[in-house]
C-alpha cells in the first residue's frame, strides 16, 4: 500500500483543519472520503479541498472499499462506539482526544481494540510538539535526576461570546476536556506512574450558565501517584491574556519548563511601558505543527505496522483520572483509585 487511504469524520473546529492537514501536509495519506451530517461541512470538503467522496453518515463512510483508515474529530459523546464501529468494518482509527465521556465506554472501546485485526490510536497533540519532545527526551536521558513534580495548566483566551457554552454540556466537563492533556502529559513525563488519589475544586468567574451542568470556567487539582510522584493542574476558560498553556516539570536535580512564555511569536516590544509581547490567541495557533506531526505518525505507524507512541490503555489512564477529577470537583471530596 503505497498511500493510506483516510475517510474523515468530523468536519467541525478542528475537523476542518484536519482535513487541510490530511489533504496537503501528510504526504502518505490521501483524504479518499469525508463524511458529514452538515449539507455545509460537505460542500466545504468538495469545493475547498476536492475531496472526492462524501458521504452523508459514518456508517456510508465505513462501508466505503475506497478507504483504509478512519479519523474521528466527531463529538466526544460518539468517540468509543465510532471507534468499535469502525474497527468492526475492518478500518483503522485515529481518534482525538478523550477517549469517551465515561470509564465503561473507555474500557469496552480499548478491550474491542485490542481483540482487533485493525489498530486504533488516541491522539494527544501535545506529545508531538517539539518542545514537549524536548524536555521529555531531557528528563528520559536523567537531565533533572528523578521527576517527581509536574504543574501544567491549560488556559484559553476568555470569549466574550460566550460561544464554548454550547458545546460544553456535552465535552465533559473542564477537567475532561481540557486538563486531559495535562493528565496525559504528566503520566508521561512522569514515567506513567499509576495515579491512588484525586481531588479537584473549582469557581465559575465568567459564565453562570456553567452552574446548571456542574461545571466550572476555572478549575485546579491535584494527583497523587504511587511512588510519591505528584501532579497539579489548572484549565481555565477566562484567561484575559491569550492561550496559555505550559508545563514544569521537577526533579531531584533540576528542572524543565515548557512554553512558560505563551508568546505569538519572536517580537518583544519595549517602550516607555515596560516590555511585552503578543499572546497566542488558541490552542491551534500553539500546537498546528504538532497536528501534522500526529497525523505523520499515524499514517507511518499504520503503513509500516509500527508502534503507535500512545497506546489505548494511556488513552484509557488519561480520561479514568480526568473523570476522577470531575467526580470530586463535582462532590467536592478527594476521590480514591483503584
Ligand atoms: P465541533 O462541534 O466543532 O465539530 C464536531 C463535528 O462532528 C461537526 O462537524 C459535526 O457535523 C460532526 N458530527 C456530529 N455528529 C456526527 C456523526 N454522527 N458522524 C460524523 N460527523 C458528525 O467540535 P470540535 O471542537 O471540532 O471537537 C471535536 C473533537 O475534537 C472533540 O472530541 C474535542 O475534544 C476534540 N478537540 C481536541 C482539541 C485538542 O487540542 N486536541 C481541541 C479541540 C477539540
Amino acid at each position: 500500500m503505497s498511500k493510506l487511504r483516510i475517510g474523515l469524520a468530523g468536519l467541525g473546529r478542528l475537523g476542518q483543519r484536519y482535513a487541510e492537514n490530511l489533504a496537503r501536509a501528510v504526504p502518505r495519506a490521501e483524504l479518499a472520503a469525508v463524511c458529514s451530517p452538515v449539507d455545509a461541512e460537505r460542500a466545504w470538503a468538495r469545493d475547498t479541498l476536492g475531496v472526492a467522496t462524501v458521504h452523508e453518515t459514518y456508517e456510508q463512510m465505513l462501508a466505503d472499499p475506497g478507504i483504509d483508515a478512519v479519523v474521528l474529530v466527531t463529538p466526544t459523546s460518539l468517540h468509543a462506539a465510532q471507534i468499535e464501529q469502525a474497527l468492526d468494518a475492518g478500518k483503522h482509527v485515529f481518534c482525538e482526544k478523550p477517549l469517551s465521556l465515561e470509564l465503561d465506554d473507555c474500557r469496552r472501546a480499548a478491550a474491542h481494540a485490542a481483540k482487533a485485526t485493525k489498530r486504533a490510536m488516541v491522539g494527544f497533540v501535545r506529545r508531538f510538539d517539539e518542545s514537549y519532545r524536548h524536555a521529555f527526551m531531557h528528563i528520559e536521558g536523567g537531565g533533572i535526576g528523578r521527576p517527581f513534580l509536574v504543574y501544567s495548566q491549560t488556559t484559553d483566551l476568555a470569549d466574550p461570546s460566550g460561544a464554548f457554552l454550547k458545546f460544553a454540556p456535552t465535552s465533559g466537563g473542564i477537567f475532561l476536556d481540557c486538563s486531559v492533556h495535562d493528565v496525559d502529559l504528566a503520566r508521561w513525563l512522569l514515567g506513567r506512574p499509576k495515579a491512588k488519589k484525586v481531588y479537584a475544586t473549582g469557581t465559575v468567574a465568567m459564565y453562570p450558565p456553567l452552574e446548571a451542568i456542574k461545571d466550572v470556567d476555572n478549575g485546579i487539582a491535584i494527583v497523587e501517584f504511587e511512588g510519591g510522584q505528584m501532579a497539579m493542574f489548572y484549565a481555565s476558560r477566562t484567561q484575559a491574556h491569550g492561550h496559555d498553556t505550559h508545563t514544569d516539570v521537577t526533579g531531584t536535580g533540576g528542572k524543565v519548563s515548557i512554553g512558560r512564555n505563551p508568546r505569538a511569536d519572536r517580537v518583544e516590544i519595549s517602550d516607555a511601558a515596560g516590555v511585552r509581547n503578543t499572546v497566542l490567541p488558541s490552542f491551534y495557533e500553539r500546537f498546528a505543527p504538532a497536528f501534522v506531526t500526529q497525523a505523520r505518525h499515524f499514517v507511518d505507524a499504520v503503513l509500516d505496522d509500527t508502534p503507535f507512541d500512545l497506546t489505548m490503555d494511556d488513552a484509557v489512564e488519561a480520561t479514568r483520572i480526568a473523570i476522577a477529577l470531575r467526580e470530586s470537583q463535582q462532590s467536592g471530596q478527594p476521590v480514591l483509585l483503584d
